[in-house]
């Protein structure tokens, strides 16, 4: 199993749930979080004067998946988060060890 982590742009969570929703994954994880990229933040322009906002707002998702699914659900994230333009987010994928469903006790990937 692998946790496939994603950071996106709050206004793409729509198109990234139906691309989902498509693959039937288990489940997720949806957290609002704050962070920075290569551009350690982003500027805007107010009235003439410039200011700059280090940790800008984006979701963290998290869904883990049995090893052999993880390419596809990265694909469909990448496919559905991207514009083109700078801050479109990233994409992780970090090995699991261990899966409960806690209702059952399933182990493992019967567990997703
Ligand atoms: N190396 C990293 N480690 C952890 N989180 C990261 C890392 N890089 C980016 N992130 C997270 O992803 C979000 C989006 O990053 P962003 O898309 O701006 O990456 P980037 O490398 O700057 O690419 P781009 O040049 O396309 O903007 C950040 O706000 C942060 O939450
Ligand atoms: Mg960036």
């Amino acid at each position: 199993m692998v946790k496939i982590e994603a950071m996106i742009r709050p206004q793409r969570l729509e198109e990234v749930e139906a691309a989902l929703r498509e693959l039937s994954v288990g489940g997720m994880t949806v957290t609002e979080v704050r962070g920075m990229g290569q551009q350690r933040g982003v500027t805007h322009t107010y009235r003439g004067s410039t200011y700059t906002v280090n940790l800008v707002p984006k979701l963290k998702l998290e869904i883990v998946v049995p090893e052999e699914r993880a390419e596809e659900v990265v694909d469909a994230i990448v496919q559905a988060a991207r514009t083109g333009e700078v801050g479109d987010g990233k994409v992780f994928v970090i090995p699991v060890d261990a899966a409960v469903r806690i209702r059952t006790g399933e182990r493992g990937p019967a567990a997703l």
